[in-house]
């Protein structure tokens, strides 16, 4: 049995869970509002806040777990990738915290910690995924399709060669001044919208690989030419706007996630990160897995979105082989 406190402070999410094996006790996360009024993220600012979360936030991961700091078998934490200052504040704190307690240390990558997030167990009746997985990665800095035959051999098929999924769906969200981040707030007004309202094409681009950054300038130049026109258009269309361009991301990526599973074989299919929380991507994979009968993997919404649950499951099994990390181990910013 194994008692690990993990976390998470690779962008602008202060987080710590503790697990008892691959059971989740507690996961606490302070997100930081302060990058609001900047519509995007400010490194300084992000360090900053959590060198001011982290205490309380651990303390508060370990008070909800019923767990005390003496009993705790291991200490994880993302060593990257992820924002230089922001990574060394968790970094710092983790090392200190194992030093102290005398207990090992565990470093974790965070796009394998969202992959993994599908293992974590909340209760005793979930099922975890099998192998082969395959998986869609979907977040603010990444988007990957990879195919996992192990915890960690995740072989990666296809990615973005320029923005990230959810890079294009903020940036669209910026353009149509909606605030920040703007994938949630794209999502909700989605709802209201009609996805067939317009069409944004989607570029050719071989195999399992994506490019965001021509959707986003073919959606910057419609509005500025619709705006010409219409001065209030944005506002007379934002639900229509929003459900088109998410319907052309979404369905771009669906579309890659399908060919390669299908070339591959694949029965087993998740989405992870946190574009996966988008309502459309849930959805439309939940019909692919009716469509081809496959055994589809969509997170809990708490475990899309930028967590230590996720650091302490992939700690876990880290753990399981001895994998530790060395105290003068430096983080990276990229993978
Ligand atoms: O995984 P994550 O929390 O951080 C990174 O590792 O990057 O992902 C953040 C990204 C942001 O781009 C955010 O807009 C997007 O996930 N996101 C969403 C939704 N919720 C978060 N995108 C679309 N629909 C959502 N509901
Ligand atoms: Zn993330």
């Amino acid at each position: 049995m194994s008692l690990i406190l993990a976390i998470e402070s690779s962008c602008d999410d202060t987080s710590a869970a503790v697990l008892r094996d691959d059971m989740l006790l507690s996961n606490v996360i302070a997100s930081q509002k302060v990058h609001e009024q900047y519509g995007g993220v400010v490194p300084e600012l992000a360090s900053r806040a959590h060198q001011q979360n982290i205490v309380p936030v651990v303390d508060s991961a370990l008070r909800k777990a019923g767990v005390d700091k003496g009993q705790l078998d291991a200490v994880a934490f993302t060593r990257g990738p992820g924002l230089l200052g922001s990574l060394l504040v968790g970094v710092s704190f983790a090392k200190s915290f194992a030093q102290a307690l005398h207990i090992p240390l565990i470093e974790v990558n965070h796009l394998q910690a969202h992959v993994l997030s599908h293992f974590i167990r909340t209760d005793a009746g979930s099922q975890p995924p099998q192998f082969p997985l395959m998986c869609l990665l979907v977040s603010g800095g990444h988007t990957q399709i990879l195919l996992l035959k192990s915890h960690f051999e995740m072989e990666v098929l296809g990615q973005t060669i320029d923005d990230a999924a959810g890079e294009a769906i903020d940036k669209a969200a910026k353009i149509m001044d909606l605030g920040y981040p703007g994938g949630p707030i794209i999502d909700r007004l989605a709802q209201e919208g009609d996805p067939n309202a317009f069409t944004f094409a989607t570029p050719h681009i071989p195999l399992y690989d994506f490019s965001f950054s021509g959707i986003k300038t073919s959606f910057l130049y419609f509005l500025r030419d619709r705006l010409e026109e219409n001065p209030d258009f944005i506002e007379q269309h934002k639900a229509d706007l929003c459900a088109s361009i998410q319907k052309c991301i979404v369905g771009f990526l669906l579309k890659k996630l399908e060919k390669a599973t299908i070339a591959h074989h694949v029965r087993q299919v998740a989405i992870a990160g946190g574009v996966s929380a988008n309502s459309a991507l849930r959805n439309g994979l939940q019909q692919l897995g009716v469509k081809h009968h496959w055994h589809v993997f969509i997170p809990p919404l708490p475990f899309c979105t930028d967590n230590a649950a996720m650091v302490g499951i992939a700690a876990y099994f880290k753990y399981l082989k001895n994998d530790f990390a060395d105290i003068s181990l430096p983080p990276y910013t990229r993978d």
